[in-house]
């Protein structure tokens, strides 16, 4: 079957600064892939290309087949690949309510920004996505509350449920537990990951949190200097000893976990 992501011989160099080098990698579809690598690998920088968010230096992407490469973000995401960025991009003045149905109103019409404003956008559609979200990702208790006094985890939540109202194919997470405590971190991901899993959506998440990695990626790979060292199983790669020296050594050090996975 065609991979739903195929990256082949991607580049980035931002100044003399490599970001990106010889990344091939095929993601078929459904599966949940873990981003791991030390600050300043290439991480966000590859979730970034694919999203159409920075263009490639060299090398090409496909989505479905079709060549995606350097499209704007906004056509990216009305094919099917969205993303949620290391700080969440919500309306803090705005309820979870409101929140969610902008995110799926927004989500279906092809009017220009300035037409939103202008336009009553809530439609039967947008709403059922909306009170379907707000269930999916546990909401509700927070319906009515301003986004801009969520607990942080609860924030994320919104976040990434907004970024599925318009039912991409692809979903790709920046960091999505960053900022959260360590006891929250797990919940939370719990539920995102049911609920991607519900919407058979293939995700790629970029997580520094090796137990969190080995618990929901279904494969990893592991970002060095720009370009992927390890790619397989989470076993495979977090036993990987290159992986070990020069990624997790000392996450593997602090959990005592990982090492006998
Ligand atoms: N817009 C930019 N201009 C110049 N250099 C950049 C730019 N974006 C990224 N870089 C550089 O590219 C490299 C990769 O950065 P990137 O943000 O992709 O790393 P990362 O793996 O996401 O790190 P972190 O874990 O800190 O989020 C770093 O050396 C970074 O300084
Ligand atoms: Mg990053």
């Amino acid at each position: 079957m065609t991979p739903v992501i195929s990256v082949r011989d991607l580049q980035k160099t931002f100044g003399s600064v490599v970001a990106a080098r010889d990344i091939n990698v095929d993601i078929p579809a459904l599966q949940t892939v873990g981003i791991i690598g030390a600050n300043g690998a290439g991480k966000t920088t590859f979730v970034n290309m694919i999203t159409g968010h920075i263009r490639p230096s060299s090398g090409s992407i496909f989505f479905a087949g079709k060549d995606v490469t350097g499209l704007p973000s906004r056509t990216i995401c009305r094919m099917g690949i969205s993303r949620s960025f290391q700080v969440a991009q919500i309306f803090p003045s705005l309820t979870v309510y409101e929140n969610m149905c902008a995110a799926a109103a927004i989500a279906r019409t092809n009017a220009s920004v300035v037409r939103y404003a202008l336009m009553p956008l809530l439609n039967e559609a947008a709403i059922a996505e909306t009170e379907e979200a707000i269930k999916l990702f546990q909401l509700s208790k927070y319906r009515n509350a301003q986004a801009a006094t969520l607990p942080q985890g609860v924030r994320k939540l919104l976040d990434i449920a907004m970024a599925v109202a318009g039912r991409p194919q692809v979903l790709l997470l920046d960091e999505p537990t960053s900022g959260i405590s360590v006891e929250e971190k797990y919940d939370l991901m719990e539920i995102v990951m049911g609920a991607l899993k519900s919407r058979k959506v293939t995700v790629l998440f970029v997580e520094h949190d090796m137990e969190l990695v080995e618990r929901f990626a279904e494969r990893v790979l592991a970002f060095y200097d720009g370009t992927v060292i390890s790619d397989g199983s989470p076993a495979e790669v977090l036993g990987d000893p290159r992986v070990q020296e020069l990624i997790t050594g000392h996450a593997i050090a602090r959990s005592g976990s990982v090492a006998h996975a």
